[in-house]
């Protein structure tokens, strides 16, 4: 039996994941919708702590103020009763035709102007409802042929864009910070900053990239072909890990957004190991995620209201079972013994020792003349010993 959540697990939701009623490239939706504060309400009693959303899925696009300050109120009051926490805000650049050709970097640029102050108008929405991070998933920003997008105008536009939103946060002095999402493509043929690395490389390049940072999205890594986990240490170790989105995906395809360990489950298990546990030599006292357990998935289309909710829960069940193996595999005398010989601990030693110099390592006979690199050469790192552990530890 799998604990029930708690708040102190800070597990959220996005509210298009239950709220998606499964209309696709295919097909009509399967699903009738629910008003937003419902899928709120049922998030809090499933356990969940927080709820994130794009302004869109909680106010129709296009209403006018006093709709919208009506809406907002209902949905807040909600909210609050549920005691739900609102920990992230995002805007959808998107759905809209008028984002077809992308928002901040459209080739239009009226499109480019209005997209800024859609997302400006959602900043101030963020700030109030007191949300820490503002993700920004440039879905539409990117291209199906090569010779339509200037690339590095684009880039340039993106800057821009995301410098006046940074730059726009620290005038108001809102608490915020800004998450971008990496995707290599789907809905757009190839979509700019693809991965974490790209995103990494943009982020060096802003004015204000003390306050940007990075929510990487399992799936989102895997349709690449990546490690997510690699992507997630690399953030991490950048001091950029400020959002996740967890589902499952399997292999490299269409966007599957699967329940959290339905697609590559040992993947799963580190990437919960290394949430949990931190890194293996430098364990908490390391860098550390500390935001939210963020879910970003889809209900599968099968699925009535029922199946919706067991997979919201599912999602939770399945980081729980795993944040508990992972301690178990970290507390194991054998794999402790298995660490020390595959060398992991090792790699945490700097090359050169404290206050050597190039010149000291040049002299050092030890390190090349009379280094065997053939007796080196043979020895045995215990690899699979100790990935065989980590599965026995999964599956035991
Ligand atoms: C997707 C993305 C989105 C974003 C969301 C937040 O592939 O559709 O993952 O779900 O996470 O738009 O900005
Ligand atoms: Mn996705
Ligand atoms: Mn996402």
């Amino acid at each position: 039996m799998v604990r029930k959540p708690t708040p102190e697990d800070r597990f959220s939701f996005g509210l298009w994941t239950v709220g998606w009623i499964g209309r696709d490239q295919f097909g009509d939706a399967s699903r009738k919708a629910l008003d937003p504060w419902e899928y709120a309400t049922k998030l809090a009693e499933l356990g969940a702590w927080g709820i994130t959303f794009h302004d869109d899925d909680v106010v129709p696009f296009g209403s006018d103020d006093a709709t919208r300050e009506e809406i907002l109120t209902t949905f807040k009051k909600a909210v609050d009763d549920a005691g739900l926490v609102v920990e992230m805000v995002t805007t959808n650049t998107f759905a809209h035709p008028v984002f077809k050709d992308g928002a901040f970097t459209s080739n239009d640029r009226w499109v480019r102007r209005f997209a800024l102050r859609k997302i400006l108008r959602n900043v101030d929405l963020a700030a109030e409802l007191g949300a820490e991070t503002f993700v920004m998933w440039g879905g539409r920003e990117g291209s199906e042929y090569d010779g339509v997008k200037d690339v590095n105008a684009a880039l340039d536009r993106y800057r821009e864009g995301i410098d006046s939103v940074a730059g726009y946060i620290k005038d108001k002095g809102y608490g915020l910070r800004i998450a971008l999402e990496p995707k290599p493509n789907e809905p757009r043929g190839d979509i700019l900053l693809p991965t974490v690395g790209h995103a990494l490389g943009f982020i060096a390049q802003l004015e204000h990239g003390d306050i940007v940072g990075l929510n990487p999205e399992t799936g989102h890594e895997q349709m690449a072909g990546l490690n997510y986990t690699h992507g997630l240490a690399q953030a991490l170790w950048s001091g950029k890990l400020f959002h996740i989105d967890l589902n499952g995906q399997r292999s490299i395809k269409y966007d599957q957004d699967l329940v959290f360990g339905h697609g590559d489950l040992l993947s799963a298990f580190f990437t919960v190991d290394l949430l949990e546990n931190g890194f293996p030599g430098a364990g908490t006292d390391g860098p550390m995620y500390t935001g939210p357990r963020h879910f970003d998935y889809k209900p599968s289309r099968t699925e009535g209201y029922g199946g919706v909710w067991d997979s919201a829960r599912a999602n939770m069940d399945m980081y729980l079972m795993l944040a508990e193996k992972a301690a178990a595999y970290r507390a194991d005398p054998a794999v402790q013994e298995a660490m020390v010989a595959s060398g992991v601990l090792e790699l945490s030693e700097p090359t050169l020792a404290v206050g050597e110099s190039l010149a000291d390592l040049l002299a050092d006979r030890a390190s090349f003349e009379d280094f065997d690199a053939d007796a080196a050469g043979e020895r045995e790192f215990g690899f699979v010993q100790l990935n065989q552990l980590a599965i026995q530890h999964l599956i035991g």
